[in-house]
């Protein structure tokens, strides 16, 4: 099998990531937080290290300021449903995925907000020229994707930041598709909210991701319940991290992610440079042929869209698994604003995106798959 699905979830797992959960399983599964008993204390101190690793890798202001979330989506409606502000307009960008579209929808059809979507002005990435021109009186929060699961457009967030920090506007970013591949700052970037996927650039486990803040805005929580402070008060804390982490957190996850992102430090490079060249490779070797490819040659980000004319994206995914072992996904990546804005309502697009673990031989397997496709068509 190859597989080349990596924006959906990364598939190999480092062996240091593997261990450090299976390490978990075996000495932290008792409850952090909860009790004063050296079991609990000592899980207690392994998320606690966790905590203070992503908030280095962010630099956010302190280790408390890192939100431990069930997974990005889940970062995005705290972040979303949390900031609402009664007749307030929202902007976000094309770019963005359903877990912060639904939750706009939802906002917008309780005749709470509303929001714009802003296009693309050039061909690589939003710019804040595009956020800019829809900026309103009652506009609050812009909310912008950092790098597009659909084709790997690349915002200029540190831009956008600038601008929104200039116009005392919320920035939230969609860090889900570039935590681990990308430097992000949040508080050199002016980022007031940052969400991160676990299971994909910091290749953890599923079920684990995290809302980063600034410390500017804190958005209201969204689930209240047991935090093991304060039992005796009916209110849900007020104080980060306890304010926003209700219920048992995922201990192994966690742990996990804590190797998954020293994994991503120590080969920074290494897999900047992999993502890099094996993008660039496809995307030169696509467009030798005649298929229509949606991601702009500068995008070396790990993830490549494209179509085969008249084929449906999913019959030719479908086609890959089932007679070469290639694993890539068609359809509609869950962000229709994306799709729209490509002109791939129709045919949806056959997305390829890679990880650190796979090679040149992999793409030629591929091109090669579309080659005897296009022959055979
Ligand atoms: N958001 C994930 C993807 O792009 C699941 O496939």
């Amino acid at each position: 099998m190859i597989y080349l699905d990596n924006s959906a979830s990364t598939f190999v797992k480092p062996k240091e990531v593997i261990k450090a959960m299976n390490d978990a399983l075996i000495k932290y599964t008792a409850n952090p937080g909860r009790s004063g008993h050296q079991a609990s204390v000592r899980t207690a101190m392994q998320v606690q290290e966790v905590r203070e690793k992503l908030s280095k890798h962010f630099n956010a202001p302190t280790p408390e300021n890192v939100i431990f979330t069930n997974n990005c989506s889940e970062a995005l409606n705290l972040a979303i449903l949390g900031m609402t502000k009664q007749n307030g307009h929202i902007i976000c960008t094309e770019n963005e995925h359903n877990s912060t579209l639904r939750p706009l929808n939802y906002l917008k059809n309780k005749g709470l907000i509303d929001y714009t979507v802003a296009r693309q002005s050039k061909k690589t990435g939003i710019c804040a020229c595009d956020i800019a021109k829809h900026v309103q009186n009652n506009t609050y929060m812009v909310i912008c994707n950092h790098i597009s699961n659909v084709n790997g457009d690349k915002a200029e967030i540190q831009e956008i930041g600038e601008f929104c920090k200039n116009h005392n506007l919320i920035f939230l970013v969609d860090g889900a598709q570039s935590g681990g591949h990308e430097n992000i700052d949040i508080q050199k970037f002016n980022i007031d909210m940052l969400t991160v996927a676990g299971h994909k650039g910091f290749y953890a486990p599923q079920a684990i991701g995290s809302l980063i803040l600034s410390g500017k805005a804190l958005p209201e929580p969204i689930k209240f319940g047991g935090t093991g402070t304060n039992s005796l008060d009916l209110n849900q804390p007020k104080e980060i991290p306890d304010r926003y982490e209700t219920g048992t957190l995922s201990t192994p996850s966690i742990i996990a992610l804590g190797a998954g992102v020293d994994f991503v430090e120590n080969h920074y490079e290494e897999i900047r440079n992999r993502l890099d060249d094996l993008t660039t490779y496809l995307n030169y070797e696509l467009s030798k042929l005649p298929v229509d490819v949606y991601t702009h040659p500068e995008n070396s980000n790990g993830v490549l869209a494209f179509n085969i004319p008249g084929v449906h994206s999913n019959d030719f995914t479908n086609y890959l698994d089932e007679r070469w072992g290639i694993c890539v996904r068609g359809g509609y990546h869950c962000a229709p604003e994306k799709h729209k804005a490509l002109g791939t309502l129709q045919q949806g697009a056959i997305r390829v995106s890679f990880s650190y673990f796979n090679t040149y031989n992999e793409v030629s397997r591929l091109v090669q798959a579309v080659k005897h496709f296009i022959k055979t068509m």
